[in-house]
């Protein structure tokens, strides 16, 4: 079980504050976005920069030896918590690097006519890139019809998929609704037509056990702020085979082998071949330590705790006839709602004056307007360090809803 106090002690942003923040107590409800670091991230920041700052790759003095087998170590961290092979994990600035390094391999076999798969839940970042793509090559970009929940189900991916689908990019975890998608048998779907499955673990990777190889992801893209690491850092995962193929979207650095004054170039072995430039090395120490820290704790707990925030949070906002939640069915820590006839982010303004930090408006995923009743929303995303009395807080104000208004205009 998680023990919510003692992992506050790990967070400077409960720590050092005494849990408060300008005076109010601290609830901060806005995991989906960001997370707090604990020491132990910061710690491995700091020791990068403190102790064995030198650039990588590069240099064949001690202390760059040390930096190179840090850097490395790190990406070993990455590949086996995700059970990938280390040539496969490439580290980018975050999720939307990824994503757009992909839609730009895209292009390199992308014809007119082709069809790109999403769902009208996805995030910007993983639909601005493929708008981007299929109007270079003319390919065409296909919804999944979400059902009455707003959920991707198999019957109505299989309605959507053909011959021409040649690439299908879905987060398994969306930042709204955040039904779980039946990832593995997408992708089993998908390799029946010969496309290429893109998985944007941005808000899933941070909260469940991933293992890239059972659900025979071809591409898995996440950022290391949304699960406890650094901004800055991200992943992006892809089968070697598809890697080899994949022209890098950056080019410079130590990613090449030699070039000539010809023109002529030749690029490194995977992964270095598609990290141009210094790399956030600082930032790749840093999810490391995330990730150690996240496995220390356990998924299975993480899952667990989090499944128990949501479900109060479901019993207690059900109870207040004001409040429409959008996604009270499932385990993931991400609730969605409205106060009714109050604007989103009026409550989240609200909220604020309690010391009680949400999302509100559409949140980056403008497309599913088409599927909520309302185009925008309020969202309270938990984690490890969130606790039942943050649940109990959030309700309690929430049950002034019909104040809100006259709060403002006071
Ligand atoms: C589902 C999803 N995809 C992609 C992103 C983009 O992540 P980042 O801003 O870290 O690149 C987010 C961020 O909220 C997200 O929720």
């Amino acid at each position: 079980m998680i023990d919510v106090e003692k992992i506050r002690k790990d967070f400077p942003m409960y720590n050092e504050h005494q849990g408060l923040f300008q005076g109010k107590k601290l609830i901060y409800l806005d995991n989906s976005a960001t997370t707090f670091k604990p020491y132990q991230v910061i710690d491995a920041i700091n020791h990068y920069y403190k102790d064995i700052t030198s650039n990588v790759r590069r240099g064949d003095y001690s202390l760059a030896h040390e930096a190179d087998v840090a850097y490395e170590n790190a990406r070993k961290k990455v590949a086996k918590f995700i059970n990938a092979d280390e040539s496969e994990c490439i580290f980018t600035s975050g999720d939307t690097m990824g994503l757009n390094m992909i839609s730009y391999f895209a292009l390199s076999f992308l014809n007119d006519g082709d069809e790109i798969v999403l769902s009208y839940e996805e995030h910007a970042s993983n639909v601005l890139p493929w708008f981007k793509i299929a109007k270079i090559t003319n390919a065409k970009i296909k919804y999944i019809p979400l059902d009455e929940h707003g959920k991707i189900t198999v019957e109505n991916f299989k309605s959507v998929l053909s011959s021409k689908t040649k690439i299908v990019s879905l987060a398994t975890v969306s930042n709204i609704l955040a039904h779980p998608v039946p990832t593995k048998e997408l992708v089993k779907l998908t390799h029946s037509v010969n496309a290429i499955y893109i998985d944007d673990g941005a808000q899933a990777v941070p909260h469940m056990k991933y293992d890239v190889k059972d659900l025979d992801l071809d591409f898995l893209v996440f950022s290391g702020h949304k699960m406890l690491g650094p901004t800055g850092i991200g992943v992006l995962y892809g089968k070697r085979e598809l890697l080899e193929k994949m022209d890098p979207l950056f080019f410079g650095g130590e990613m090449n082998t030699r070039f000539k004054k010809d023109g002529s170039f030749s690029l490194e072995e995977l992964p270095w071949r598609l990290e141009a430039g210094t790399q956030n090395i600082a930032g790749a120490l840093g999810l490391a330590a995330s990730i150690d820290y996240l496995e220390n704790i356990g998924f299975d707990n993480i899952e667990r705790h989090e499944k128990e925030l949501k479900k109060r949070a479901v019993e207690l906002l059900k109870e207040n006839k004001n409040i429409i939640i959008y996604n009270p069915e499932d385990d993931s820590p991400i609730l969605s709602f409205n106060v009714k006839d109050v604007f989103s982010q009026d409550v989240a303004t609200y909220l604020s004056s309690k010391g009680i930090f949400v999302r509100s408006g559409n949140h980056c995923s403008k497309l599913i307007n088409n599927v909520l009743s309302d185009e925008m929303s309020v969202r309270a995303s938990f984690y490890i360090y969130n606790s039942l009395d943050d649940v109990d807080e959030l309700s309690k104000h929430l049950e002034h809803a019909e104040d809100f208004l006259d709060a403002f205009f006071l």
